[in-house]
């Protein structure tokens, strides 16, 4: 069962035209007001201070600005930002290489941080609490320590979970912020904005239509917007208004909610397979052949924010909203008496 590919905020993670409609200061970006608030007052700080930013670590599911933050912070601090996925951090001498040439101020951005080697994770810890590296030169009885100086920086780490981080690398960041999901009236108004950046009409109802459909995530909603474009140029004259953005996304098999075949298929193995749960991920994730860390970021987190999902000690169980939006019966419960 695979994700429907708009509504998979994973990949690709640079195309283009995503990358053009990307907020670059804390103005342009929308929502996340507390995330926002706090993060205002640090880089104030941290100006008037004349100081670098504190380390900063972003938590929450793919495709809601964990990267477009990280550059917004080091714009807003007039610097300029090196990004680097965990892991391709191989070698020690990798991160030391970039740690180095890093300029005063500068910001790196190291995204799936949870995902980083045991070692290079040590070595990060002495560069981020004291701004040194410990280098190892020479082997054996031989060998020595060379401690090297680096100039300020700020690390922003970005991961879907916070829990996936060990605690001493969590501990030393300064600040650590979860994003939440989107409400349906900041998706709206991201869709009109990426519209405008994109030059394509669209109607109040279509941005509402589109905003419905985007599981509170800016990249789906960025995605659905472009499906909708081709479809009212194709088929309309251009204008994306509600009735070509539902027939659209209906063609998409996208529902009402935004949820699509594989969060069918996995409220469907939850429900009728294991009557509800409560039943391990594993399973799941097998009666599915999907990836547990992917039903874990990509489907869980919206099937509970819509209130279908319960994640309890035991496992994973079935609310009676997800039977009622199957439209069967709770296990237990005859139909008659449920609807
Ligand atoms: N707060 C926001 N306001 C407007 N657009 C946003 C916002 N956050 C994300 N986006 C849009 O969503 C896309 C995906 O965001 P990104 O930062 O790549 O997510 P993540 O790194 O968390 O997976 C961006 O290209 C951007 O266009
Ligand atoms: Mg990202």
């Amino acid at each position: 069962m695979h994700r429907h590919p708009d509504l998979d905020p994973t990949a690709p993670q640079e195309d283009p035209v995503e990358y053009s409609l990307r907020p670059q200061r804390l103005q342009e970006y929308i929502g996340q007001a507390k995330v926002k608030a706090r993060l205002e007052i640090a880089l104030q700080a941290a100006q008037q201070r004349g100081e670098v930013l504190d380390h900063v670590l972003l938590f929450g599911p793919p495709g809601l600005g964990k990267t477009t933050l990280a550059h917004v912070l080091a714009n807003e601090m007039g610097a300029s930002c090196k990004v680097i996925q965990a892991p391709a951090l191989e070698k020690k001498g990798d991160l030391a290489a970039i740690l180095t040439n890093l300029e005063a101020g500068e910001f790196l951005f190291i995204d799936e941080i949870h995902r980083l080697s045991a070692p290079i994770e040590e070595m990060l810890y002495s560069a981020m609490e004291d701004r040194k590296l410990d280098i190892l030169i020479g082997q054996g009885p031989s060998a020595q320590t060379l401690k090297v100086d680096l100039r300020p920086f700020t690390l922003v780490g970005a991961t879907t979970r916070a829990g996936l981080l060990s605690k001493p690398l969590h501990d030393r960041f300064g600040m650590v912020h979860r994003l939440e999901f989107y409400t349906r009236a900041d998706l709206t108004i991201i869709a009109e904005r990426s519209a405008h950046l994109l030059a394509v009409p669209l109607a109040d109802e279509g941005a509402e239509a589109i905003a419905r459909r985007s599981r509170g995530t800016p990249r789906i909603c960025n995605r659905l917007l472009r499906r909708c474009r081709d479809y009212a140029q194709v088929k309309g004259d251009g204008t994306i208004t509600a009735e070509s953005a539902e027939a659209c996304l209906h063609l998409h098999e996208v529902d009402d909610l935004g949820l699509d075949g594989l969060d069918r298929a996995y409220l469907q193995a939850l429900c009728h397979k294991h009557r509800g749960g409560p039943v391990g991920l594993r399973t799941l994730a097998a009666a599915l052949g999907e990836d547990e860390g992917a039903l874990e970021d990509l489907v869980e987190p919206y099937l509970m924010q819509v209130g279908f999902l319960d994640r309890t000690p035991q496992g994973r169980k079935a609310t009676e909203a997800a039977y009622l939006y199957l439209g069967v019966a709770p296990q237990g419960k005859p139909k008659s008496l449920f609807s």
